[in-house]
């Protein structure tokens, strides 16, 4: 039996999907394509065998509205290559005027997956643990005028990957959840994309990303394995390749803070007599920053909380600086 890992991704037959499952074959995984399109599917399947090994790809028809499905592709792949490590939950689309189906295909066949994965490959069911990605969007995030529908389904996808990443059910089933959350990529979902915005064009926009750049950063969370992690996928990056990462320390024993005595609004105020942490220490909250490279990513450094990420990136670590 091979020992490579084998990844299932759900809407690979196209657009970000098949870019993920090139992206994985490249890394030495063997991959299932479940895909609504069967023979689109197929059609991927066959371009790929010859650069990847005909033995290393398969493609199953799977709708993911369809519980039943899901069942039908961990059988086949674990009858063809006998392991599952990772289970992508891609497949989605986007019109505002099919509130049932966005929700279902984006929402309940994420759950549906996460489901799959949970009886498959979770510890508690004789499993040995593995990796859930849930491609969601920016639009999990923040709001989107256009998109309201959409961006429920993909807020929805994203409490529903906090809530797996939990420690309870790492604890029990030793599975790890995160989610992508990219902007604009240059897709057919874009392409065929029906909003509530008349005349709004995403693909006139001038800030997509490609798909084979998102794809790279399913491969960052599967390395980074932050449980219940959000990794935001901003165009900028692709285009500048420029991180940005805040830091934000409580107070600090500067200069700085000894001038709240006599330069804040309130008089007598004095916060120098506080808990304060020494700029050694924020010096070293920049240090961390530098090699973590969080997109995003807002770091809090104090002395009473300690030092952890906050804000969209859930506190997912807490981070000895002293
Ligand atoms: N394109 C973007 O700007 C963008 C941005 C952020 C997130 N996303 C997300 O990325 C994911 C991939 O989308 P894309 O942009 O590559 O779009 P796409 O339309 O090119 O691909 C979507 C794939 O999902 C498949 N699919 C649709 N319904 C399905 C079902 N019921 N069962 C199984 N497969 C089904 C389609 O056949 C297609 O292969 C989606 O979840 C999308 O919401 C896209």
């Amino acid at each position: 039996m091979s020992n490579s890992p084998v990844a299932i991704v759900t809407g690979g037959a196209q657009g970000l999907g098949a870019a993920i499952c090139i992206e994985l074959l490249k890394t030495g995984y063997k991959v299932c394509i479940a895909n609504i399109q069967e023979e689109k599917a197929k059609e991927f399947m066959e371009e790929q065998q010859p650069v990847y090994g005909s033995e290393n790809i398969i493609a199953v028809l799977c709708d993911v509205t369809k519980e039943y499905d899901f069942k039908k592709v961990f059988d086949l792949t674990l009858e063809k290559f006998h392991r599952v490590d990772v289970l992508v939950n891609n497949a989605g689309i986007l019109n505002e005027y099919e509130p049932q189906k966005v929700i279902d295909v984006n929402l309940v066949g994420t759950i549906f997956g996460c489901r799959a994965a949970l009886n498959y490959m979770g510890k508690s069911n004789g499993g040995k643990g593995g990796f859930v990605a849930n491609i969601a969007s920016i639009a999990g995030l923040l709001p989107e005028s256009a998109l309201p529908v959409y961006a429920a389904s993909k807020h929805g996808m994203v409490g529903l990957t906090r809530s797996y990443g939990r420690p309870y059910h790492f604890k029990k089933e030793g599975i790890t959840f995160a989610a992508l959350c990219p902007s604009f990529i240059n897709t057919d979902l874009l392409r065929t994309a029906v909003t509530l915005i008349q005349g709004a064009d995403f693909t006139k926009r001038t800030d997509l990303m490609s798909p084979e750049y998102v794809a790279k950063a399913v491969l960052k969370l599967l390395e980074d394995k932050i449980n219940g992690s959000t990794l935001i996928l901003p165009y900028h990056l692709e285009k500048e390749g420029i991180l940005f990462a805040a830091l934000c320390p409580s107070y600090t024993d500067t200069d700085l803070i000894k001038s709240t005595k006599t330069n804040t609004l309130v008089p007598g105020l004095d916060i120098s007599n506080r808990d304060l942490c020494s700029p050694e220490v924020m010096a070293k909250g920049v240090m961390k920053l530098l090699e973590d490279r969080i997109n995003g990513s807002t770091l809090l450094v104090s002395k009473s909380l300690g030092s952890r990420y906050i804000g969209f990136q859930e506190e997912f670590k807490n981070i000895p600086l002293e």
